[in-house]
């Protein structure tokens, strides 16, 4: 049997996977690590820690699998996206990665609009100038740290700087280098017209692959760190959420699946690069060779309850601690407790400004219609809906431009509460369906590592054999109707907010 390792490098931590060629995990290990905010709005992570992180988690990864390092044939990364990592010319990291749900941007956004046209970046980019992008942490850096600029000689995002440190090559794939905003996302490579206008030298940049293709091997001295042998081939993997489409065999017209983790994503796989005008979701590559995804965000997704958990549950914390559960599970009893609606309980999950369908970075997390009768459990319950009503803003648009899933796949942290699950299927109206497997990204990248190391033809051929259904939650017709009432609401409340948070950002 041969075996290969799914590495993902999330904003919480890293989870290093092995599986056997059928798919089937034989170890894991995650290595958690901080998130740095100096200022309201602003989000860090030191490369350093990732890269200990990744070391620490593969060594371990393999050692308890009692695999023979000799039969790994390959290695795949995942990771947040939009990171930016800056590398002097000895390859040293320059500062804290500047990460994907930072928000202080939006002056660099505007920038970019006035310097290459708002029509023409979304013609070439597939998407408008966000905060939440690559670009515009690059310009944030040329214009407030000029010195740490005129050091940067490599800019990489976040797994791709792991891949120098385990290959030590200068190079990303299709899915993650789309949401830099320097990409031509519909010819799949570098756009020389975005990075003349926007003043960046492109060799800075790694070069481009597609996802299931070898861009290095391992070297002896990162092979020594993880316990295997020099020279396996690591693919280019791809972004956490097109790693993930893989790992739930959303790779084909018509499928769709929903991820519930820091962030939230709702994610349409298609074969033309369809673009939202509006650019209120995203178009990018996806792993599959010549084809796209849409794919709207909630930015703080599974971050709103683990915000509520950390500052407002200590009760359901000790309560947990004392019955050797995970505090959310004792969570999802007290929100179960409370009615569809949460008692009249409304909240916006926009604690890190909001994407889709916002694309406001000065938003902010709210409870609409708090009263003195209002228990934890409400506020719990608020929460769940809140995101599920963010996501289900995402899924309209998805809808609006001919994505019209009948099914949602559903992964990620928030996937395993059973009672988020159903939430999600009634207030999406349709069935949502859980796989087998729960490792989504590293899953995902596992999967692109066996087909750059020839175990599969192809990637849709890989997930045909690897992929199973687990179980299907059908959305409850009578939840649906009096969730839509609650959502109605909910749709009117950011515009009625929205000059107030700007004010509110502005003292
Ligand atoms: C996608 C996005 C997030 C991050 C972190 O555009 O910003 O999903 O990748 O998970």
């Amino acid at each position: 049997m041969k075996y290969t390792i799914g590495i993902d490098i999330g904003t919480s931590g890293t989870k290093t996977v092995l599986f056997d060629s059928l798919g089937k995990k034989q170890a894991s290990c995650t290595v958690e690590y901080p998130l740095y905010q100096p200022r309201n709005g602003w989000a860090e992570q030191d490369p350093n820690d990732w890269k200990n992180a990744v070391f620490a988690s593969v060594a371990d990864a393999v050692k308890k699998s009692g695999v023979d390092p000799a039969d790994v044939v390959g290695i795949g990364l995942s990771g947040q996206m939009h990171g930016l990592v800056m590398l002097d010319k000895d390859g040293n990291v320059l500062r804290r990665s500047i990460i994907w749900c930072d928000q202080r941007t939006a002056a660099e956004c505007a920038d970019i609009e006035n310097l290459v046209g708002k029509k023409r970046l979304i013609e070439i980019s597939a998407n408008p100038a966000l905060t939440g992008f690559t670009a515009s942490k690059i310009l944030w850096v040329k214009k407030n740290e000029p010195e740490i600029y005129a050091r940067c000689r490599h800019i990489l995002l976040p797994k791709d700087y792991i891949r120098y440190e385990l290959c030590g090559v200068f190079a990303t794939e299709v899915s993650d280098a789309s949401g830099m905003q320097l990409l031509d996302v519909a010819h799949r490579c570098w756009s020389d017209e975005l990075l003349d206008r926007l003043g960046i030298d492109g060799d800075l940049l790694g070069k481009v692959y597609e996802s299931p293709e070898i861009t290095g091997r391992l070297t002896p001295e990162a092979a020594a760190k993880c316990g295997l042998p020099a020279g396996i081939p690591v693919v280019g993997g791809a972004g956490d959420n097109a790693a993930a489409a893989v790992g739930v065999g959303v790779v084909a017209d018509g499928r769709a699946f929903t991820t519930i983790g820091t962030s939230g994503v709702v994610f349409a796989h298609t074969d033309n690069p369809s673009i939202d005008p509006g650019g209120r979701v995203h178009t990018f590559c996806c792993a599959v060779p010549g084809a796209w995804h849409l794919m709207g965000v909630t930015q703080a997704a599974g971050l709103s309850l683990h915000w509520l958990r950390d500052t407002v549950c200590t009760a359901e914390i000790a309560e947990a601690a004392k019955a050797g559960v995970d505090p959310y599970r004792i969570m999802d009893d007290d929100a179960a407790k409370s009615p569809i609606g949460a008692n009249r309980l409304i909240y916006l999950p926009y604690l890190m400004g909001e994407r889709t369908p916002h694309l406001d970075p000065n938003c902010r997390g709210t409870f609409v219609g708090l009263s003195a009768i209002h228990e934890r459990g409400d506020l719990i319950r608020a929460v769940l809906e809140g995101v599920c009503y963010s996501l289900r803003d995402c899924l309209e648009i998805l809808r609006g431009m001919g994505a019209a899933p009948e099914l949602m796949r559903v992964c990620g942290g928030g996937g395993k509460s059973p009672l988020w699950r159903q939430m999600l299927a009634d207030v999406f109206g349709m069935p949502t369906m859980t796989l087998e497997s729960d490792e989504g990204p590293a899953l995902g990248v596992a999967i692109l590592a066996m087909v750059g190391a020839g175990l599969y033809p192809d990637v849709v051929a890989a997930c045909d054999k690897i992929v199973r259904a687990k179980e299907t939650y059908q959305a409850n017709i009578e939840n649906s109707v009096k969730y839509t009432e609650f959502y109605k609401i909910y749709t009117n409340l950011y515009s009625h907010l929205k000059d107030d948070f700007a004010a509110l950002s502005r003292l």
